[in-house]
């Protein structure tokens, strides 16, 4: 079976390493030598044997019938969008690592494969190599999906962990991931909550079978997030992640991405550094996790690759994927309930009382001038309300 790859970056020359090291056995269970005829990127790469393979003109893949399955994985929207769409329209399956793209257009491209018997298969988008597509597709289908809270990015897990665990502050972690290559030059889509938002958005499209437009999620980043904020969090045995948390109640669905206060007894805690994690409740089943390394070239190539394997064995078969074009309208964040971790002046403390009522007193060694407390669950709104006769150093969402 004749494969062509489309960009040779970290995940592009991942694809082709895993096709080259696991061969034998991608060949065992595909049932068919799947062999790359062609690589697409702008860039030459001399010295590289991909040189034998490489191609600059899209045209070259669309136009060759020998191709039956692409890889996707330039990413971006553009041109993405438009050769993935010309590939499904000609007959040819697509595996892609491409969040962007499958936030933004997947029930497009998905209803296309199903016209054109092919197939659109996107694991390695959310969770890099955690199997977590596929299950949400077909393991978990005897079950009303409750709720998906998910550690989506490995960048701010890693940042969130060495604050907690080395009492570094948020520029000083940041400063050291670009170093180490985890952090990208520009890392708003990381921090700013940006890449979990569509990852949390094609999660949630999935488990409800309509579309989630990521432009809907309520979004919070980390950057907010200070050393004193983690040694609060360390005294009440707890850490601060950036969860995902798509959730539904009855007819109502929620969406959001924001820091929250974890306590130790929650099973994303021990989530730790790169890794992510993904909890799963089912209105049966409980809850299921699933745990590994949600970025990096060899992870992401593998999720890539099993895709491959999964289309090469499924020609001319559209495996059903569930994902309306229909909107899912998603219920106001305003209306969420939560208990929020708040920081005011020490001299704010009656007035705070005045505002919240019950509090639960939170202290932290080193950490002084100020009174810090657990409110009761309530609403965004109510919160924002109370929140008005103080002056507020910081607030965290509890979820403990
Ligand atoms: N920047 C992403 C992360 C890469 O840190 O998780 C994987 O999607």
């Amino acid at each position: 079976m004749e494969i062509a790859v489309l960009g040779y970056g970290t995940v592009g020359s991942g694809v082709v390493e895993v096709l080259n090291l696991n061969k034998e056995n991608i060949t065992r269970r595909a049932g068919k030598d799947i062999h790359v005829k062609y690589v697409l990127d702008l860039r030459d790469f001399p010295g590289d044997a991909v040189e034998e393979i490489l191609v600059h003109d899209f045209q070259v893949i669309a136009n060759d019938p020998e191709i039956e399955i692409v890889v996707e994985v330039m990413g971006g929207v553009r041109p993405a969008y438009d050769f993935v769409k010309e590939c499904l329209e000609r007959g040819k399956s697509v595996c892609t690592s491409n969040k962007e793209l499958v936030a933004k257009h997947g029930a497009e491209l998905l209803e296309i494969a199903k016209q054109k018997r092919v197939n659109f298969l996107f694991e390695a988008s959310v969770g890099g190599g955690i199997p977590i597509i596929r299950p949400l597709n077909q393991s978990l289908t005897a079950d009303e999906i409750m709720e998906i809270t998910g550690i989506l990015n490995g960048t701010t897990n890693y940042i969130l962990s060495q604050m907690h665990d080395y009492g570094y502050d948020f520029d000083t972690v940041l400063k050291k991931a670009q170093e180490l290559g985890y952090a990208e030059r520009n890392p708003e889509a990381d921090v700013e909550g940006y890449d979990a938002c569509r990852k949390l958005a094609i999660l949630t499209s999935l488990a409800y079978g309509k579309q989630v437009d990521y432009e809907d999620i309520y979004t919070e980043g980390i950057t907010k997030i200070t050393a004193e904020d983690m040694k609060y969090a360390d005294a009440m045995d707890a850490s601060v992640k950036l969860l995902g948390i798509g959730r539904r109640e009855d007819d109502k669905f929620f969406a959001m991405v924001a820091p929250r206060i974890i306590g130790k007894h929650h099973p994303l805690y021990s989530v730790n550094d790169v890794f992510n994690g993904i909890l799963v409740r089912g209105n049966m089943l409980g809850d299921v996790m699933f745990y590994g390394s949600g970025a990096g070239k060899l992870p992401t190539a593998s999720a890539v690759v099993a895709d491959v394997v999964d289309a090469a064995k499924h020609v001319g078969t559209n495996i059903m994927t569930l994902w309306s074009s229909k909107k899912l309208a998603l219920s106001s964040s305003t209306d969420a309930m939560n208990a929020f971790f708040v920081r005011v002046p020490a001299e704010e403390k009656d007035a705070a009382a005045a505002a919240f009522g019950t509090v639960r007193e939170v202290k932290a060694e080193g950490v002084d001038g100020e009174f810090a407390f657990v409110t009761e669950k309530m609403t965004e709104d109510a919160f924002a309300e109370k929140s008005r006769s103080v002056t507020v150093k910081n607030r965290i969402r509890v979820e403990i």
